[in-house]
């Protein structure tokens, strides 16, 4: 039980009454976070970092999705404690969002992935690894000690490879499989082929694999001798235009981690990984870096959750940016949701301490919003919570 974010409130407002206590070292809100990101970071990754496939009108249907849907708050009902917890798989966490996978961190922030990892750690959110992260999953697996993590799988070309992952995210105390099925190739990125930038050519974002043992069985040269040719092979194994459900069901077989499966929007699909033995789905469309002209997320919610039945474990996520966002996907389906270029631009502006800064203001802002729409325990936020409206 919390009462956090009344607690977190009152701090802020009390720095008003020192001399120079309306200078906050942080910003507040998500647009200023956003702003001082962009003036920190080289147009290259901060394109990389903001830019959607195409015309960016699925990343743009994202957040429209959200507006399309209000809360209604509730009134006299004694919120005074709170509880943010969730249950996911028989596991319970503090909160109902985890950090997404967000690869080449090593661009926003020489920090990289162990700013978000030990952020996450020391509040026990769970944070998601990815396969193209800026260092290798055991280390980050080592820095952030007992605290959950799960690892997020591309599945390449190689299925040695997916088994050598697969195996170390395993040792290495990953407690879930995240696999990714919407990036068999990387979308049409108009600001990334604008500034010509793919950080994966320079050497960033692939850790994983020059430590991975089959991987460097592959090369003639070891990635320390030749890096340029490792790199070329990188690009040539790293994802799998031809991935089919077959491909997914040899991953589940595999391993006995929970398998979740991410980038999924039509029911269909959902139904598919559902039959085949996945633990859960993550509704995602990538932040809308995929596919132009598709579905928002949040749309596509509602009738995936109907599809695959009340009790199956659903994930969301693509335009979540603050606490009401996450009300609104919990009241449309979703368990918990993931949160991902938020996130990101905090760790550009202040590594680890900016994405602890980042993370106090979210939990803090959640506390008051679930209050305040009329609830003490997240765990009660269902579809009665929203309402339809035309904006
Ligand atoms: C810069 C960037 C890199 C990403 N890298 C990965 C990745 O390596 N693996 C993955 O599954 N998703 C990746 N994603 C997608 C996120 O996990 C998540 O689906 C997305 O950020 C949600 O959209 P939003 O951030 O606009 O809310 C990436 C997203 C961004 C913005």
């Amino acid at each position: 039980m919390t009462r956090f974010g009344l607690e977190a409130q009152l701090k802020i407002y009390a720095q008003g009454l020192l001399p120079d206590g309306t200078k906050r070292m942080w910003p507040i809100a998500l647009e200023a976070w956003r702003e001082q990101a962009r003036e920190r970071l080289a147009v290259g990754p901060w394109g990389y970092l903001e830019g959607g496939a195409g015309g960016g009108s699925t990343m743009a249907a994202n957040r429209e999705a959200f507006s399309k849907w209000a809360l209604r708050p509730r009134m006299m009902r004694n919120v005074e404690d709170r509880d943010l917890s969730i249950d996911l798989l028989g596991t319970t966490y503090p909160a109902p969002f985890l950090l997404a996978p967000i690869g080449v961190q090593s661009i926003l922030h020489r920090e990289a992935e162990l700013a978000p990892a030990r952020a996450a750690a020391e509040r026990c959110i769970p944070f998601l690894v990815s396969t193209v992260s800026s260092v290798p999953m055991e280390t980050i697996a080592q820095a952030m000690g007992d605290a959950p993590r799960w690892f997020q799988l591309y599945p390449g070309r190689d299925p040695n490879i997916v088994s050598s992952f697969i195996q170390r995210a395993e040792r290495s105390g990953y407690s879930a499989l995240v696999v990714t099925v919407d990036t068999t190739m990387l979308g049409w990125r108009e600001m990334d082929l604008d500034n010509a930038y793919l950080p994966f050519l320079f050497g960033e974002g692939v850790a994983n694999f020059f430590t991975d043992p089959v991987f460097r069985s592959r090369l003639s040269e070891s990635p320390e001798a030749n890096p340029q040719a490792a790199i070329q092979e990188f690009l040539s194994v790293y994802v799998n235009p031809a991935f089919t459900l077959e491909d997914l069901a040899d991953i589940r077989r595999q391993t006995k981690l929970p398998l979740w499966v991410k980038g999924i929007t039509h029911p269909e699909d959902a139904l598919a990984v559902q039959a085949l033995g996945a633990d859960g789905v993550i509704v995602s469309n990538h932040g809308g870096r995929q596919v132009d002209g598709a579905v928002a997320s949040l749309d596509a919610l509602p009738e995936i959750r109907s599809a695959v039945g009340d009790a199956y474990p659903l994930l969301f996520d693509s335009g979540v940016r603050r606490a009401a966002d996450i009300l609104k996907a919990l009241a449309l389906g979703a368990d918990a949701v993931l949160v991902g270029r938020p996130y990101a631009y905090a760790l550009a502006v202040g590594g680890q301490a900016g994405v602890t800064e980042w993370l106090h203001l979210l939990l803090a802002e959640l506390d008051l919003e679930l209050a305040l729409a009329g609830y003490r325990s997240i765990r009660d936020v269902d579809r009665s919570a929203v309402t339809r409206v035309s904006r």
